[in-house]
């Protein structure tokens, strides 16, 4: 451990530990995207449900502190499945072709997080493989800011490509990008 940078480890999260702790990963959430108290709170329900979907799947960072240690990152996703309403949404996204190579029996990357202050080191990068390491999925889908972030630019490059540019999902006026990556996925290009 350095003087400034707190040792970490990354690790997969039993579903029941998730379901316990989605406060804490939820204010990471809101930390990472300058999210208000009243959004997080409004996504408290919607976490809830994703824990109880098929293929659940989750994924946390912790840093040490004096006194142990403290949840700095967190990834989960899910299989995606008709009837969900990103599924669905996708679905119209996508061209009838790309939908029917993509969709059937994915996995949902539905979160992503790193706290602020510790973004940049690798956390990220170990939280998306670790997420995606060994499922049985043909391929991992995800939606992000269609912008450029540092979230673009790790999925692009490890293997994320894209399949549909500038959508508009309700309620939401920026632009997404919704992005699909082949199981497994690309070894990281470099190592942490
Ligand atoms: C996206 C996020 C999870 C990435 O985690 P991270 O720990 O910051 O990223 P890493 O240090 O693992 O870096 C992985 C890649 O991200 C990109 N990246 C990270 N920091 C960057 C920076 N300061 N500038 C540009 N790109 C950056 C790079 O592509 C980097 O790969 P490289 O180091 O080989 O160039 C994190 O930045 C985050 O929580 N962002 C805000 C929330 C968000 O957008 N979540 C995703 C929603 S879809």
């Amino acid at each position: 451990m350095t003087g400034t940078t707190p040792a970490t480890r990354v690790v997969e999260l039993p579903t029941l530990w998730m379901r316990e702790h989605l406060h804490e990963a939820l204010a990471i959430y809101g930390a990472a995207m300058g999210y208000g108290d009243s959004v997080v709170a409004g996504r408290y329900g919607y976490a809830v449900q994703h824990t109880e979907r098929e293929g659940f799947r989750a994924v946390g960072a912790f840093a040490e502190t004096r006194d142990g240690e403290r949840l700095v990152g967190f990834g989960y996703g899910y299989l995606v499945a008709p009837g969900q309403w990103w599924h669905d949404q996708v679905r119209q996204a996508l061209d009838r072709r790309t939908a029917k190579q993509w969709l059937p029996g994915a996995f949902e990357v539905c979160e992503l997080h790193v706290l602020p202050d510790q973004q940049s080191r690798g956390l990220g990068r170990q939280l998306l493989h670790a997420l995606l390491e060994g499922l049985d999925q043909p391929a991992a889908l995800l939606s992000t800011p269609d912008s450029d972030t540092k979230a673009f630019r790790l999925y692009h490059a490890d293997g994320f490509v894209d399949l549909a540019r500038g959508y508009h999902f309700p309620g939401d006026a920026r632009p997404f990008a919704i992005l699909g990556a082949r199981l497994p996925l690309t070894p990281p290009r470099r190592s942490y």
